[in-house]
């Protein structure tokens, strides 16, 4: 099986590089010369991590660096392909044409699957001329450790397509979990907002301090992290704007982003990133 890669940033640059420690021959591409050099950059940084905890020998970190080849140039990157992902910006008219250029460049009998944390796939694969092969196939940041990928299933995507990447993502080492219906948000994320969207009401409501929501949560479920700590990690404006986004497109109260939420973000205070957030962080 040939992988391409399209679009070398925190996602793409991981994705290739777990499939290559998974003995497949990996085409990366993007766009940026300079995304190219960081990603293998950062590749080469965490493979001989690896090896300097007896994880890996030397000679498995420089097989599994070298299955991936780097490329400016999507023809090259695609044209011997049976199976591409796509892990460009998150923007709807970036991706739309990016999957027309793979329609044209890719075989014909290769998978074409979307690494989208919000755009479900009917929305690209109406651009090629094989929505039968297309589907999204959502991995999780950090890709090199976290183990799951979500398959979903568009209305028009072949059974065929599903066992296929099914089998890209065993063959690459991550748990599968398969998603029958294209929804906002997939499986991880709907859950992840329900649980965050109580630990907010529960504040806005004067129940609990937000460090005690979060003690609750990971002594009581063992979260690794509660919901304003995990929020701070990711960024407070991202939470924000997922939950607006979701708020926007069901028209669902329950997605309506707490009023303490707004708060911080028109502040500024937008978690680890900015010093502050729910927690101070000294740097
Ligand atoms: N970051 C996350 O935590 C995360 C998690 C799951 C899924 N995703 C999804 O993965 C995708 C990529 O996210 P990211 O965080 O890696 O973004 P990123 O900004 O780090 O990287 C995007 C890369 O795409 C490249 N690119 C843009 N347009 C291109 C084009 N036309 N052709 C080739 N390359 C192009 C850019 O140069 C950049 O290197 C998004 O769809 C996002 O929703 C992100």
């Amino acid at each position: 099986m040939r992988l391409a890669v399209v679009g070398a940033g925190s996602m793409g640059a991981q994705i290739a590089q777990q499939a290559g420690l998974h003995g497949v021959d990996v085409m990366l591409q993007d766009q940026d010369p300079g995304q190219l050099h960081r990603a293998q950059e950062s590749n080469r940084g965490h493979l001989s991590r690896r090896v300097e905890k007896g994880r890996l020998s030397q000679e498995e970190a420089d097989r599994a660096f070298e299955l991936v080849s780097v490329t400016t140039d999507l023809r090259t990157a695609v044209e011997h392909s049976d199976f591409v992902i796509e892990a460009v910006f998150e923007d709807l008219d970036i991706k739309r044409l990016v999957f027309r250029e793979l329609d044209a460049a890719a075989p014909s009998h290769a998978v074409l699957a979307s690494n989208s944390s919000t755009i479900g796939i009917s929305k690209l694969a109406a651009e090629t001329g094989r929505a039968e092969l297309c589907l999204n196939m959502h991995f999780f940041y950090p890709v090199l450790v976290m183990d799951l990928v979500e398959i979903v299933r568009g209305p028009r995507t072949s059974d065929e397509t599903v066992e296929r990447a099914l089998e890209v993502a065993r063959t690459m080492g991550r748990t599968a979990v398969l998603l029958n219906k294209e929804i906002d948000g997939f499986i991880v994320n709907r859950i992840l907002h329900a649980a965050t969207q109580e630990a907010y009401r529960l504040l806005d409501a004067g129940v609990a301090s937000f460090e005690d929501i979060d003690t609750a949560v990971e002594k009581g479920l063992n979260w690794p992290m509660g919901p304003f700590r995990l929020g701070d990690f990711s960024g407070l404006d991202v939470t924000y704007n997922a939950r607006l986004h979701m708020f926007r497109t069901t028209g669902d109260e329950r997605y309506r982003p707490s009023r303490q939420l707004e708060a911080k973000v028109k502040e500024g205070k937008l978690g680890r990133k900015t010093g502050e957030g729910w927690y101070r962080y000294d740097q």
